[in-house]
């Protein structure tokens, strides 16, 4: 595991960018897991402006993202199908038949999870997996107390997760309150991961998944065992994090 602490949320975002570019580079038909929330706006902001600057190619790119809300219509502006389009998609040349969410509108739910689990298998899995993380240590939505085996599934949110999830939009009881999520075991199977987070916010809960004991009741603590993940915080998320500068590990 490589932990990079940068400055603020600008540097994350252009580190994070970097990488996800170095990955399109490298093979221009890559995999890519997508996350939603406020921690990779900026990162999209930077991957758009390689694009237009640096003709960063989407063409050939599959994504794949870790959720979306149960019984919210794709067009509605809270969608995470809607989020993504008007915060990368739209401004990139990424073929449209290369993107996949999960429909959370489907009414069986469990067909819905395995074809999505099966196109992932289809693609050849998921080459660079982006990852926030929730302040109760969730990834995807994956929440404390689920077990780590789950593959992609209907999550009931915990209540924390639906206030922190309020600000998007007027009411609390508009947030949905379930959605479908990319299990741990789907993500644990990608092959590399980058695990961003920002803001002291998020300070307990990365030292909880870095440094903590691995357990369901920190789902992102999982990540431990990946054999391939980068990190990169902030300085108020690493504040109690002991990191080697020299070596970007911790110690
Ligand atoms: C989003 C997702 C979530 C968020 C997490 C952090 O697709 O799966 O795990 O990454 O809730 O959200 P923000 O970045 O808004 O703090």
């Amino acid at each position: 595991m490589r932990v990079y602490v940068v400055e603020d949320y600008d540097r994350l975002s252009k580190k994070a960018a970097q990488i996800v570019a170095s990955q399109i580079r490298l093979n221009p038909s890559s995999v890519l897991g997508l996350a939603t929330g406020s921690t990779p706006l900026g990162m999209y902001k930077e991957l758009i402006k390689m694009h237009k600057e640096e003709e960063l190619d989407f063409s050939e790119i599959k994504t794949f993202n870790l959720d979306e809300y149960y019984m919210l219509n794709k067009d509605n502006p809270q969608s995470y199908h809607s989020y993504m389009y008007e915060n990368l998609f739209k401004h990139v040349n990424i073929n449209r038949k290369k993107i996949y969410i999960p429909n959370g509108m489907n009414e069986n739910i469990e067909e819905e999870c395995l074809r999505y689990e099966r196109e992932i298998e289809k693609a050849g899995g998921i080459d660079l997996q982006i990852l926030g993380i929730g302040r109760n240590g969730h990834i995807g939505f994956n929440e404390p107390d689920l077990k780590f085996e789950a593959l992609t599934h209907l999550v009931q949110l915990d209540d924390d997760t639906i206030n922190a999830n309020s600000r998007f939009f007027q009411d609390l009881d508009d947030v949905p309150t379930k959605a479908i999520s990319m299990g741990i075991k789907t993500i644990m199977h990608s092959r590399k991961i980058l695990l961003l987070a920002n803001g002291k916010e998020k300070a307990v809960a990365i030292k909880n998944t870095l440094t903590g004991e691995i357990k369901p009741e920190v789902p992102a603590s999982i990540l431990q065992l990946h054999p391939d993940i980068v990190v990169i915080v902030d300085k108020e998320t690493a504040q109690s994090l002991n990191i080697d500068r020299n070596c970007n590990k911790l110690v």
